[in-house]
């Protein structure tokens, strides 16, 4: 989905390519949340929140110093994901443009796909409800132009997410 995104945007199929592999590794750092955490059913309390968060920085840890290409973007995927367009997110509070190109695009194809899962506390959501959601945080949660290239090829992005659920 994240990669399908990038080529949307312009960006080159070498990059597009790249992040369809450094994208799965965004949550990386739950390895490092305690289960009592992590695998709680219910809503956490500001402590258990506070450690949630960490996760960016936990998995950027175990992402940081690799030569790499794909690792060096895979860093930056983990540790930006959830920054938020306005500056509403963490771990830094970044704001628009300041926050990494591929970190904006998979905080809208983690969100996606989150909507249209089955979890312990929500049903899968129907596609039209997740785009609705998705489209009403363009300028908040979303950068707008990777919104709108989600909406562009949205036939293409429900192809992907269905493929990968299956397998
Ligand atoms: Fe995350």
């Amino acid at each position: 989905v994240s990669g399908r995104i990038a080529l949307e945007m312009g960006m080159d199929a070498g990059f597009a390519e790249q992040l369809v592999h450094a994208a799965p590794m965004h949550d990386i750092g739950k390895i490092g949340i305690p289960d009592h955490v992590l695998l709680k059913p219910g809503k956490l309390d500001d402590e258990e929140l506070s450690i949630m968060r960490s996760h960016p920085q936990l998995g950027a840890e175990i992402l940081d110093k690799s030569s790499s290409p794909l690792i060096k973007l895979a860093y930056t995927v983990a540790l930006y994901h959830h920054e938020k367009w306005d500056g509403s997110g963490y771990p830094f509070g970044m704001k628009g443009e300041e926050i990494p190109v591929e970190a904006r695009i998979v905080a809208v194809a983690d969100v996606f796909d989150a909507l249209l899962s089955k979890r312990p506390y929500k049903e899968a959501w129907p596609v039209e409800k997740a785009v609705e959601e998705i489209k009403s945080q363009a300028n908040r949660h979303f950068d707008p132009q990777v919104v709108a290239a989600m909406l562009s090829c949205l036939p293409d992005l429900i192809a992907i997410n269905a493929k990968w659920r299956e397998e």
